[in-house]
């Protein structure tokens, strides 16, 4: 459980005996469709979770990081800036470490100033919901302001995302880190991965009086299994395709030319991969445009059509997401499919409020028959991107 601002500020004043420069926060991201686009150069449409990390920063001068996560008791892990190199700090202190490195290495001011670190977060780790970005982001606004650096969104994307894929040495996108810096109150961010450019998309679904649809969300659960591997494998498998047909990226084929381009195409595997990122790109442009005309009702079957296209093209589900999905369906949801990079994580169910029950009753009763960890509904109000936070 996240405490509240005042809190982590005393919980910072205890450890490091004075008050913190800055308290901020980034939330964790859902991804409502656009699942393994963003590398290459596709469309994603995330939203925010009103789960996140919250972060206390100060400017020590040191040239030492002293870091402390609430989650993981006590223990000050202290780092030299000036010996931070990939790998050298292992665990969770490795993602603030590896922001602090990587705004060194971009030639940022950040000199060898230090800083003291109090985080604490309520995103579930391995439930594909993005604990790792919301992590980065938090530390990377947090001396962006404490610093001045002026960072645009993009540019502390790139940094965070930076920290992750190079200094903790995890494959990944760039949606999870534009997520949780962009991401608007009661919207999700429709990105193009490849120019940058966002925009925020309202996420009506409820009028009211009980007659609305309901974005839910569901942790399976389920143990990630070789998902490192399995992910780079992925990327591998796009690039080799987009190579095959001369493209720079898999956005470039048109879903007009697909079936022109599978003919191309002589690897089985790499066939399927590239049909699911050109099919999926082309479903976050329906899904896009279903919400712009206001007929988020309609969104169901392109959500369902992703996760079959993820299950059996992309490879990337387990039988929990599969079971999870299948019975949300069954007990009348309008559309469902795994969210984030797979392999375990969460599910997101498109479901009139009055069914919303149903549903995750429906989907714990089949876990529980194939005796399955229970499955656990989250809070996915479509909440505000990274901001500074005052008080509580
Ligand atoms: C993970 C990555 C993202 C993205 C998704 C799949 O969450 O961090 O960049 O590739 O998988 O859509």
């Amino acid at each position: 459980m996240t405490v509240g601002s005042s809190t982590l500020r005393a919980a910072f004043a205890r450890r490091f005996d004075g008050p913190p420069d800055v308290v901020w926060r980034a939330p964790g991201r859902v991804n409502l469709i656009g699942e393994h686009t963003d590398y290459n150069d596709g469309f994603v449409l995330p939203w925010a979770l009103p789960l996140g990390v919250s972060a206390a920063l100060r400017r020590n001068d040191s040239g030492v990081l002293r870091m402390v996560s609430l989650q993981h008791g006590d223990e000050v892990v202290e780092a030299g800036v000036a010996d931070l190199e990939p790998g050298s700090v292992p665990g969770w202190a490795g993602y603030p470490a590896g922001v602090v490195w990587r705004l060194r290495r971009a030639g940022l001011p950040v000199g060898d100033a230090g800083f003291d670190l109090v985080v604490d977060g309520d995103v579930p780790a391995g439930a594909g919901l993005s604990s790792s970005a919301a992590l980065e982001c938090v530390v990377v606004r947090a001396i962006d302001d404490v610093l001045g650096l002026g960072l645009t969104g993009p540019d502390a994307a790139a940094h965070a995302r930076g920290a992750e894929n190079e200094f903790v040495g995890v494959p990944s996108g760039v949606m999870d880190q534009m997520a949780s810096l962009m991401c608007a109150e009661g919207c999700a961010l429709f990105l193009d991965t490849r120019s940058m450019a966002t925009r925020q998309v309202p996420l009506d679904l409820d009028p009211g009086a009980g007659g609305g649809l309901a974005l839910l969300l569901v942790d399976t659960n389920a143990p990630h299994r070789l998902v490192d591997g399995e992910y780079a494998d992925r990327q591998r498998a796009c690039a080799a395709g987009a190579r095959a047909l001369g493209v720079p990226a898999l956005r470039d084929v048109p879903l007009a030319g697909l079936d022109d381009a599978l003919a191309r195409l002589d690897d089985e595997v790499v066939r399927r991969r590239v049909r699911h990122v050109v099919t999926e790109n082309a479903r976050v442009l329906d899904v896009v445009g279903l919400l712009d005309a206001g007929r988020p009702g309609e969104i169901g079957p392109l959500l369902t059509a992703s996760h079959a296209s993820l299950r059996d093209d992309f490879e990337v589900t387990v039988p929990e997401l599969d079971t999870a999905v299948a019975a949300a369906l069954d007990a009348g949801g309008l559309g469902a499919r795994m969210t984030g990079g797979g392999f375990g994580g969460s599910v997101v169910v498109l479901a009139r409020t009055d069914a919303a029950g149903a549903v995750t009753d429906a989907i714990a009763a089949a876990f529980a028959d194939r005796g399955y960890a229970p499955p656990r509904a989250l809070p996915a109000t479509p909440s505000a991107g990274a901001h500074p936070i005052t008080d509580d």
